[in-house]
């Protein structure tokens, strides 16, 4: 079955507080974005700060665009811009039903390594920024898991 891949970006509305709230607006998002993908067979990466979403969502092409429908009537964003919408040879992402990294700072070295040296600006950064961007973030989110996970055994 053909396989598109979407790429957007969009204003993050969670309430503005700081800190706990909005992670755990963001983890119910993500329950929801897991349970749902997981039945309709799509998987992608979402990449959040306390301003901006940035997404990409993969799979078959009538899944896809009915998710990124009711994604942009969803009042936990605005100004939800598409980047890109093109036909994939295959998932980039095939192992999350939605994976997701927080950006910051932190990833200074990543950011820089796709050329971008301040805080994310969405209306400089390309589709496939984004995705090598998220490619580079899951590394680094695997490894975070493996050593939760070591810490936790
Ligand atoms: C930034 C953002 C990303 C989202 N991504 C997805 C997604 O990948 N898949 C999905 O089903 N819903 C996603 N949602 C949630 C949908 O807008 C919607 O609330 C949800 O699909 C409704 O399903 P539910 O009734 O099962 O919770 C996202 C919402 C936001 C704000």
């Amino acid at each position: 079955m053909p396989l598109v891949q979407i790429v957007y970006h969009s204003r993050n509305r969670l309430a503005p507080a700081s800190g706990r709230p909005q992670l755990d607006m963001l983890r119910a998002i993500l329950a929801s974005s897991r349970r749902n993908n997981a039945e309709t067979g799509l998987t992608g990466f979402l990449l959040f700060d306390r301003t901006w979403f940035f997404q990409v969502v993969e799979g078959e092409r009538r899944a896809v665009l009915a998710t990124y429908e009711r994604i942009g009537k969803d009042p936990r964003h605005a100004d939800v811009t598409l980047l890109a919408l093109r036909d994939i040879p295959a998932r980039t992402f095939p192992s999350w039903s939605m994976g997701a990294a927080m950006l910051n700072l932190d990833q200074r070295e990543i950011y820089l390594r796709h050329g971008i040296s301040g805080a994310l600006d969405p209306t400089q950064v390309t589709a496939s920024t984004v995705v090598a961007l998220a490619v580079d973030l899951q590394g680094q989110e695997i490894e975070q898991q493996r050593s939760l996970q070591r810490l936790a055994g």
